[in-house]
């Protein structure tokens, strides 16, 4: 049977760790946040809308520490910063949420799309998670512990959802995240991925050119799990335990949260 201790432990998953999130100000990157600070870690958000990330972490802070750093994750010297700030300001890094990310456009054919779009998306969703991971290992290695958390997207391993630069910048999240628990598991440092299939936030609403209220609904249609609506939380929980010591001997993994979307071939159609 469970002590009381270990009841309690598990009430506060995070208890004494440190995170950085970054693209924390809005979206999965602040509902994760949440999440986190409710389960005892001490965290950084970084992003790049200063007065918005700021906000969130003044309302953080009457629950844990919580510090906003200006960070474009394309920047190397931001994000070497902003893990340096973990450092400085709670004495470790212990996670590592490679979050941040745009969409570019719409969805639209190859033919409209454009060199320098496909390169901007390259750079915050590839250049960015890269970054991320190299500087946090950096301070992670000589540790010899840690959790690299990327947010990837079923668009990681399904091609015809996003837009070419999108999918291609998240196929490659994968592969960083892969090339990194290969070498980074001798250190104790585990890196895995979360791959949330489309959900409603900003980004989302951008990509499919409709609101935040109707792409639930849109979702909803498209689902092969019924009923229960994928929402930021999921993604949040879904991180929460890559993050945690439940997920102790997990590395490598591209947790799908999909509700069996990507396993699904509907051309069929007989369900
Ligand atoms: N919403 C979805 O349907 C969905 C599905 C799968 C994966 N994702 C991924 O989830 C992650 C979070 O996206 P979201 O849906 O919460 O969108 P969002 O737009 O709500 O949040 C993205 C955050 O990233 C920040 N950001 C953008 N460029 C940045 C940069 N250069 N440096 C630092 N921060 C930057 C933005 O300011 C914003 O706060 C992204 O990596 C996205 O690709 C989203």
């Amino acid at each position: 049977m469970a002590s009381a201790t270990m009841l309690a432990s598990a009430a506060r998953r995070l208890e004494g760790k440190v995170a950085l999130i970054t693209g924390g100000a809005s979206g999965i990157g602040k509902a994760t946040a949440k999440l986190f600070a409710q389960h005892g870690a001490r965290l950084v958000i970084a992003d790049i809308q200063d007065k918005v990330g700021s906000a969130v972490c003044e309302k953080l802070n009457t629950q844990t520490k919580a510090t906003y750093v200006h960070c474009d994750v394309t920047n190397e010297p931001d994000v070497e910063k902003a893990v340096d700030a973990a450092v400085d300001r709670y004495g470790k890094l212990d996670i590592m949420f490679n979050n941040a990310g745009v969409i570019g456009s719409p969805v639209i054919p190859i033919l409209q799309s454009d060199k320098s779009n496909f390169e901007k998306v390259m750079s915050v969703n590839v250049t960015g998670c890269y970054l991320g991971t190299k500087h946090a290992a950096r301070v992670m290695i000589p540790a010899r512990r840690g959790s690299i958390i990327s947010t990837a997207s079923v668009a990681s391993i399904e091609p015809g959802i996003t837009p070419v630069a999108y999918t291609s910048s998240k196929h490659a999240v994968l592969g960083i995240m892969r090339s990194a628990a290969a070498e980074l598991g001798p250190y104790s440092i585990r890196v895995n991925c979360v791959s949330p299939n489309v959900l409603p936030t900003p980004l989302a609403a951008e990509a499919l050119q409709i609101k935040e209220t109707e792409l639930e609904q849109a979702m909803e249609d498209k689902a092969v799990l019924k009923g229960l609506g994928l929402t930021k939380d999921d993604v949040a929980y879904a991180a929460l335990y890559l993050a945690s010591d439940e997920s102790k001997y997990i590395s490598g993994l591209n947790l799908l949260i999909d509700g069996a979307f990507s396993v699904t071939n509907p051309s069929f159609g007989v369900f």
